[in-house]
């Protein structure tokens, strides 16, 4: 199928320097209000996460964005799944948004890390009951006979844990990304966009660029 035809005009906002506050989580702030407020944009939170895998290729999935502070994004996986594994290894990593409907998108180079176990362990016991048995039941990213397996596996857990607490299992918690750098996309007319890139610098400021789109 040739999809050349495919064209949008980019048209709805702008993003010029005096848009720009010094701290660009300030920057992804408003944004994401805007984003999540806005009845166009279907879970505002949901991000791309790209590593390099084990296997020396890049991959890209998304997540659910759990919080965000002046520290970084905090998202929460199985650390054995390959993502898991990928970061453990290497926790250089990509996590951007786009939201289509604002014709934004954001990008943001970063360093993981695990969170705190109290952190992982006050996450976990906010979730519903199903999350948290799901957590246990699935092997992330493990290859699995079929889907009877992990319906089973539930059905086991539900009478096993009835009436109890369900711990969180070590290998299930949050990542903290540390900003390395956020690029801030603004679709424009002409394929002008706008593209603003905060860069950490040595001494823990942000320099603030104009990239040409
Ligand atoms: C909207 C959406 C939200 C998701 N949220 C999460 C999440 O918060 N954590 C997670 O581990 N996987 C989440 N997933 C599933 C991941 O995309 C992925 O399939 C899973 O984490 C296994 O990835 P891996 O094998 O590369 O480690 C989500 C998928 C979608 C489409």
């Amino acid at each position: 199928m040739d999809l050349s035809n495919y064209r949008k005009t980019y048209d709805k906002r702008v993003l010029l320097e005096s848009d720009a506050p010094e701290n660009p989580m300030q920057l992804f702030q408003t944004w994401f209000y805007e984003a999540d407020e806005s009845d166009s944009v279907d879970e505002a939170n949901a991000m791309s996460v790209s590593t390099i895998g084990l296997d020396g290729f890049p991959k890209t999935r998304v997540v659910l964005l759990k919080q965000y502070t002046y520290e970084g994004f905090i998202f929460y996986t199985n650390y054995e799944s390959e993502k898991g594994k990928a970061i453990l290894a290497n926790p250089h990593l990509c996590l951007s948004f786009f939201w289509p409907s604002l014709e934004r998108q954001i990008i943001i180079k970063g360093i993981a890390e695990k969170v705190p176990e109290n952190t992982s362990d006050g996450y976990f016991e906010s979730r519903p009951l199903g999350s948290r048995l799901g957590a246990i039941v699935s092997p992330q990213s493990e290859v699995i006979p079929s889907r009877e397996y992990l319906e089973e596996r539930l059905h086991q857990l539900e009478k096993e844990y009835e009436g109890k607490e369900v711990p969180r299992p070590a290998y299930w918690g949050g990542f903290l990304v540390r900003p390395q750098s956020i690029e801030f996309w603004q679709g424009r007319p002409n394929r002008l966009h706008d593209r603003l890139r905060y860069t950490l610098t040595k001494d823990y400021d942000w320099k603030l660029e104009r990239l040409a789109p």
